[in-house]
């Protein structure tokens, strides 16, 4: 298996870690990751964490047990520790509340989603080495263009992709005139 040793590139006082494709073994990890990151114990959540990190696990185990054509889930690690994931697939984008039916899955992108860095291993620029992976990858799949979407109010995320040179492509809002908006970007790739 293709692992990627980053260490080379680490400042001294940083961590080395590794990039590796993820296995299915990786799955209880990763979900552990994404509960951390995306579910955090506050309010509800508190009760029913344990049963997003089960079904998280599950869903990510059947994805690495069966990959669909085009799709790779990322794992970098800190000695034995998964510090964080991220996916990428050839897929449409999912469809909005106002996109005609069918709308949203006329054409297919490189689409990354599930970036996540465990809270001990922040700023130390996993996340980052993640995503120039997932560009090298989809250079491979002959993709000129990477995408995704973040929260408009996630300026960690956001200085990260604009840092890395992603460009906002549109605004979105999950509820018309409601809730957070959501921004998609995207990265033109240089051949
Ligand atoms: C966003 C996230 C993936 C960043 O991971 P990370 O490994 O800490 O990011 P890196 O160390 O690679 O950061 C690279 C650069 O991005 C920017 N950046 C990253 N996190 C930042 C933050 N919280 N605030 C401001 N800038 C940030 C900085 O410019 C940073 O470089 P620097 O540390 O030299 O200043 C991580 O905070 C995370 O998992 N958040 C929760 C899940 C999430 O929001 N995922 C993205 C969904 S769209």
């Amino acid at each position: 298996m293709k692992s990627f040793e980053l260490s080379s590139e680490q400042e001294a006082n940083e961590p080395a870690f590794t990039i590796r494709p993820a296995i299915a073994e990786d799955a209880g990890s990763i979900a552990a990751i994404l509960t951390e990151c995306f579910h955090p114990p506050v309010g509800l959540t508190r009760w029913i964490q344990p049963w997003i990190q089960a079904g998280l696990k599950a869903e990510i185990s059947l994805r690495l047990r069966t990959p669909p054509a085009f799709y790779s889930c990322l794992v970098a690690l800190v000695e034995e520790h998964t510090a964080g994931t991220v996916e990428v697939a050839l897929r449409s984008l999912p469809q909005q509340w106002w996109m005609p039916p069918g709308l949203g899955g006329s054409t297919r992108l490189a689409y990354i989603s599930n970036l996540a860095v465990s809270n001990t291993y922040r700023r130390q620029g996993v996340a980052r080495a993640l995503l120039l992976e997932v560009e090298k990858l989809v250079r491979r799949w002959n993709q000129s263009t990477v995408n995704l979407h973040v929260m408009e109010r996630n300026r960690g995320a956001l200085a990260l992709y604009y840092g890395l040179g992603y460009q906002l492509e549109r605004t979105e809002q999950e509820w018309p005139l409601l809730g957070d908006r959501k921004l998609l970007l995207h990265k033109k790739l240089s051949a």
